[in-house]
């Protein structure tokens, strides 16, 4: 059994990355958290509580927390992505639950959860690292009772934000930085590089809408999305970003990883938020060193097909 908070912006990916912890028989979900991101806080942390009331799941406690980056200002970028409710305009068709956002923010509500834990936890940090810098930044002693980060974010090879930066690291780099190299819990990254590579195409999600209510309500919230990485890619798919992180958290070892020293850029410059990685041969690092301060766990392949039956297999309920 795997305890897993989720940290997150919903956010079309996010919703199914959610939808994909609720289905996991094998996941004991103690939390999600909410971020500004993909919409405001007060638009996340709205989606958080209708999804899981969606998924039937309204006792998972859903807590807010930050509602902008860590220090600077970012100009907000995703409304093109998911819509300007988060669920490419659908949110709405989301019917309310009984739950409520807890009295605890997001920090005070992981710092609980984690200090009463009686087994490691681990946390997949899916928008913006604000939250998750926050949280080890208050609550330092903390750090042992996490098992592992399973964070979806960064890009090596080109961004999909600027040219270099990654949404989630964009967003916040101070809060990246604090959380992927000042700090040193066992951390999976999973950046934009491996989860283009699980391109979704129309028949799975049509396979996925013809599964029942679930699968349609999602494949709802996608036209805003898909017309985005339809564009983005030139031909008709969508990428579900945080549903590979989380299926990683889920089945660790999943994605294949090589461990990388980075960096996360934090200068005002075309680099901004961009994330570093020294991929230079381990036999030249040893012999050279690397000037990057820390060494991750980055995914870098999988078996796409397995993957995408697998959360196939999962959400088509
Ligand atoms: C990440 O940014 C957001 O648009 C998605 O929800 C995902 O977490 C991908 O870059
Ligand atoms: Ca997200």
């Amino acid at each position: 059994m795997t305890s897993l908070i989720i940290d997150t912006d919903p956010g079309v990916d996010d919703a199914f990355a959610i939808a994909l912890a609720c289905a996991s028989p094998e996941v004991d979900l103690l939390a999600v958290t909410t971020v500004f991101g993909n919409a405001s806080l007060e638009t996340t942390t709205r989606n958080a509580l209708r999804l899981l009331a969606l998924c039937g799941r309204t006792d998972v406690p859903v807590a807010a927390g930050a509602d902008r980056p860590l220090v600077y200002p970012q100009e907000h970028e995703a409304d093109r992505v998911h819509g300007s409710d988060g669920l490419s305009g659908r949110a709405h068709l989301l019917a309310p639950g009984p739950n409520e956002v807890s009295e605890l923010d997001a920090v005070g509500l992981m710092a609980r959860l984690l200090a009463e834990a009686d087994e490691p936890v681990t946390i997949a940090p899916i928008g913006p690292l604000t939250n998750i810098a926050l949280l080890l930044g208050a609550y330092p002693s903390l750090r042992g009772k996490i098992e592992r980060l399973v964070v979806m974010g960064g890009a090596i090879s080109g961004g999909n934000t600027t040219a270099v930066s990654e949404f989630n690291l964009w967003s916040d780099p101070e809060a990246a930085r604090r959380v992927l190299v000042e700090e040193r819990i066992p951390t999976v990254l999973v950046p934009i590089d491996l989860t283009f590579q699980c391109m979704v195409q129309r028949p799975w999600l049509d396979r996925l809408a013809a599964s029942g209510p679930l699968g349609e309500t999602l494949v709802g919230f996608t036209t805003d999305y898909v017309a985005h990485y339809t564009a983005f890619f030139g031909k008709e798919c969508t990428i579900l970003h945080d549903a590979i992180a989380v299926a990683e958290a889920i089945r660790p070892g999943l994605l294949r990883t090589r461990s990388y020293p980075v960096e996360v850029d934090c200068a005002f410059g075309p680099s901004r938020g961009a994330l570093i990685a020294d991929r230079r041969e381990p036999e030249i690092v040893a012999t050279f060193g690397s000037k990057l301060a820390r060494a991750l766990d980055i995914a870098v392949e999988t078996d796409v097909d397995a993957v995408l039956e697998y959360l196939l297999s999962r959400l088509a309920r």
